[in-house]
């Protein structure tokens, strides 16, 4: 592969860059029912990136109820060429406290060679890196190109059902490359061969009419936090594997993740120990795990000295593949509704679901992939799981069946703390995730795979 098209990718670094910056400052926060308007200017940005770079059909999808825009593009095929669906989302996490933050959550601000903001690595760098590559050719690639930029991955894609239904001709494709995933290192290119699912669930513990007297009552009336935490601790057991009956474990991948090295990626504190059984591969992306995402009951600074009457959390499960997220969902109602201690009332509502995916990384668009994403980075290629979900993934499959899926990072890496605090983007690996994109286009534009 040329040197040109490194250098191509080079040259329109600037602009994508630039291009990046407006994505990022724009707080398109799909869970927010008060940024409706942001994630519509964030489509529409979005929408004219594409048009600026030579895409025909433009255009947002925002035909089916209750659903966030998307936007699609074409690149129409040269004759005899295959079509690749570049995907990427255009919404983001909510920023949490703002205040928190070392810059602002929506002001992209560099730092030590990473940009720092909202939406950085999760998932506007997605965006932004398939814009340089359909720039580096000048907006004609040598295949077909569909750019599909979805608005709602960030809140379990709940309508993408219906617009993969309605909207299917307009997503045909051969291949699909989604830049939504991390490196597992620095400068080490990765493909994702397995994805986790979600099923979540917001469980109700009632157990007075009313707060009464703490002094006066408790010792023979509980309270609803006790018996919450009560519940909350029977979903996993001595060694914290999950205690959910009926969840599904995949075959390992015998990947070998070191402990050490995932102690600091997840800012472990100092003798907190590990939970569950088998290799950290395994415990992060090939079994099941149970998380308290957060609790309702009465604020510290409010309390007062009263028996409290209703407490909630929400739990939220990851899925090996393989597992359904529909019958998982149910599983854990199901366990909340038993492990209820005392007799206290419990209340499960239904929360997020996405399923899992795994992917066998074999045929023409793998190997394309394999010596594109080797020849950009100086390195081979490896292939990782994942414990993040993509529920895009697993009804896009459904849909397309014969599409080769090849899941790939727009530079994100163990530490770009996608969903938290200080998100950011390192920006030596954009540049790398840029120039294999434009690599991959390439190779497949070679009439090598068929
Ligand atoms: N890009 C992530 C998924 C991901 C994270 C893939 C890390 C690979 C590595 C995506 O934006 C995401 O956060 N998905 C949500 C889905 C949920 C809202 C249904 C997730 O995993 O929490
Ligand atoms: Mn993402
Ligand atoms: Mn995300």
């Amino acid at each position: 592969m040329s040197d040109e098209l490194r250098a191509a990718v080079q040259n329109v670094r600037p602009s994508v860059r630039q291009d990046l910056e407006a994505l990022i400052r724009i707080p398109s926060v799909s869970a927010d029912p008060n940024a409706k308007a942001e994630v519509r200017q964030s489509a529409d940005l979005t929408a004219t990136l594409l048009r600026n770079a030579g895409a025909t059909g433009v255009e947002i999808i925002d035909d089916i109820d209750g659903s966030q825009p998307a936007v699609v593009g074409h690149y129409p095929a040269p004759d005899g060429a295959p079509t690749a669906l570049l995907y990427a989302h255009h919404d983001v996490q909510p920023p949490g406290d703002a205040g928190q933050w070392a810059s602002p959550p929506f002001e992209p601000t560099e730092r030590n060679g990473r940009l720092y903001a909202r939406g950085s690595s999760d998932d506007k760098a997605g965006i932004a890196v398939h814009l340089a590559a359909l720039r580096a050719f000048d907006g004609a690639p040598p295949v077909g190109v569909t750019v599909f930029v979805e608005g709602e991955e960030e809140i379990g894609s709940p309508k993408l059902g219906d617009l993969l239904a309605k909207h299917r001709d307009k997503l045909v494709s051969d291949v699909i490359v989604l830049a939504d995933s991390d490196n597992i290192e620095i400068g080490t290119p990765s493909i994702t061969t397995s994805l986790r699912g979600i099923a979540a669930c917001i469980v109700e513990v009632r157990v007075l009419e009313h707060g009464v007297h703490s002094g006066q009552y408790g010792g023979a009336a509980p309270d609803a936090l006790t018996a919450l935490a009560r519940l909350l601790a029977t979903l996993h057991d001595e060694d914290g594997e999950v205690a959910v009956a009926g969840l599904v474990t995949a075959p390992s991948s015998g990947f070998d993740y070191p402990e050490d090295r995932f102690r600091a990626e997840a800012a472990l504190l100092d003798g907190v120990q590990l939970l569950g059984r088998g290799s950290i591969a395994e415990r992060i992306w090939t079994k099941p795990t149970a998380s308290v995402l957060a609790i309702d009951a009465t604020p510290v600074d409010n309390a007062s000295n009263t028996l409290i009457p209703s407490a909630r959390a929400k739990v939220s499960l990851r899925l090996a593949p393989g597992d359904d997220s529909i019958r998982a969902r149910a599983a854990l109602a199901k366990h909340l509704q038993e492990h209820a201690p005392w007799g206290v009332h419990v209340t499960v509502t239904d929360s997020d679901v996405g399923n899992p995916y795994a992917i066998d990384a074999s045929g023409p668009a793998f190997d394309a992939a394999r010596v594109a994403y080797a020849q950009a980075y100086g390195q081979d290629v490896v292939e990782i799981g994942s414990g993040g979900t993509i529920p895009f993934i697993a009804q896009f499959a459904d849909a397309f069946p014969h599409a080769a899926i090849l899941v790939v990072s727009a530079g994100a890496d163990p530490d770009c703390r996608a969903h938290g605090t200080d998100e950011s983007l390192h920006l030596a690996e954009f540049e790398r995730a840029c120039v294999a994109e434009a690599f991959l286009l390439a190779e497949l534009g070679t009439g090598r795979y068929k």
